[in-house]
């Protein structure tokens, strides 16, 4: 297995082109299930994610072409172009979904489009057993009939799905999204209230709107939804991702160095913008991109809560975490949305972080410095908190299990060498 070694100590500089948002785009490719006609999309970031969800789709039976070209290695200029004229299995198998959790997105589109999907269930993960009955019980109410039996979930819907009014008891952006694809090819209305507004679900409503759904409400909690009969092809670019550019955002504070996120967007990070200014970082929009910068500024401690969109990402805590731990105070970082999402703790502490656990919070106290260590990366984001770790730590930290990274970072440890950083990929050569 790939492992990345950094050396820590260089301040980063330079400008960092932001990729598209892995989960705008998986969404959206699940999106292509519910027309015959192509969706194109464009800004496709280049992640192992994207290819394990086309790999899906293509067993269902959709065409896809990669198309346009690739700049410095990435899929910006490229246009995925998905066609499922013919769905050819209704079945998203267990190998398949078990890689990643996102599978679950074929339900919904397949269920509307098709009258029947089996999906396998997604198991558990490092951050949490996190459940899909929001996802079913939505579907349920729109008149599918669901069951769970021997791993997998068995839905039936006894001609179209039916508009009505659901309440999300707690907000997923996930149940959000399906139940949202389902319902646009429902009979009559469906009313979606407590709904996610992340900015990715807002991406796939636009892009649903442009295939021929009728959605109001679109950015709110309450999504209207008349149903249609049929959606069309439609060409849409995917959204700059607020986690990647987020992350770097961090990199600049963390190292007291000056980056510029190109196509990163403010009104996406305004949570993540108010903790980098209250820690000492200039954090404002410039050039239609983002620009951060802590070159002369102390870092300070700052209390940290993850909420829905536009609250803290929990999507951003674990690599804020790190941040802190260098800072001047003590900080209180609280995880609201998942369960088990402090499996970068240990690991950080292994490189000489002052952490303590207290249910969902951690009090993190400042230290001098962080020394560098061998670390185990757990899931996507905790990886990324440990090669931030190892940016400013002493000596040469090496993050194991780099898939987790591949996962969500496209060319992580060339974007971060190309604005200074020390860090190289060690290929594990059987
Ligand atoms: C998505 C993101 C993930 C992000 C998360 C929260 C994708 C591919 N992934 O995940 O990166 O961290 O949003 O912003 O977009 N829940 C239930 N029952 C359900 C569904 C969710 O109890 O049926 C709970 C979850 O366990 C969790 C909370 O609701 O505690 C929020 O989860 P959700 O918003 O659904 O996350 P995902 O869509 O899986």
């Amino acid at each position: 297995m790939d492992r990345i070694l950094i050396r820590g100590g260089a301040p980063l500089n330079g400008s960092v082109h932001v990729a598209g948002a892995k989960n705008a785009a998986l969404p959206l490719m699940a999106a292509s299930l519910l027309t015959d006609q192509t969706l194109s999309l464009s800004n496709i970031p280049h992640l192992a994610d994207i290819t394990t969800l086309a790999n899906l789709l293509s067993q269902h039976g959709v065409e896809i072409a990669m198309n346009g070209n690739a700049p410095n290695g990435g899929h910006a200029g490229r246009v995925l172009s998905l066609t499922a004229e013919r769905i050819a299995s209704t079945t998203a198998p267990y190998d398949l979904v078990r890689k990643m959790r996102a599978s679950v997105l074929v339900l919904g589109p397949l269920l509307a489009r098709c009258g029947e999907a089996t999906v396998s269930l997604p198991g558990g993960c490092a951050i949490g057993s996190r459940p899909v009955d929001l996802h079913l019980k939505g579907l349920t109410q729109l008149g599918a009939e669901i069951e769970v039996d021997r791993g997998n979930i068995l839905a039936k819907a006894a001609g179209r799905l039916v508009g009505t009014r659901i309440i999300l008891p707690q907000v997923s952006v996930g149940a959000t999204e399906n139940i949202l694809m389902a319902a646009t090819l429902a009979e009559g209305e469906t009313i979606l209230e407590n709904a996610a507004r992340e900015p990715e679900v807002t991406d796939l409503a636009v892009c649903l709107q442009a295939m021929g759904a009728q959605i109001d409400g679109v950015g709110t909690d309450t999504l209207r939804i008349t149903g249609v009969e049929a959606l069309h092809g439609a060409e849409h670019p995917v959204l700059a991702d607020r986690v990647e550019a987020g992350t770097y955002a961090i990199a600049a504070a963390i190292t007291g160095g000056t980056l510029e996120l190109e196509g990163a967007r403010i009104e996406q990070l305004e949570a993540l913008a108010d903790v980098l200014r209250a820690a000492g970082t200039t954090f404002e929009a410039r050039n239609g991109g983002i620009f951060v910068s802590r070159s002369n500024q102390e870092l300070v401690g700052v209390d940290v809560m993850t909420e829905p969109f536009p609250g803290f990402p929990t999507d951003l805590q674990a690599q804020t975490m790190a941040l802190l731990t260098t800072a001047n105070g003590a900080s209180m970082v609280t995880e609201t949305i998942f369960e088990n999402r402090f499996m970068h703790v240990p690991e950080l502490r292994r490189m000489g972080a002052n952490i303590n656990l207290h249910g969902s919070s951690a009090m993190v106290r400042g230290v001098e410095r962080l020394t560098g260590a061998p670390v185990m990366a757990s899931d996507l984001r905790a990886s990324a908190s440990l090669v931030l770790a190892g940016l400013v730590a002493d000596g040469e930290t090496i993050v194991n299990r780099v898939y987790h990274l591949d996962r969500g970072y496209e060319r992580l440890e060339q974007k971060l060498s190309e604005v200074g950083a020390q860090v190289e990929r060690i290929e594990d050569r059987p």
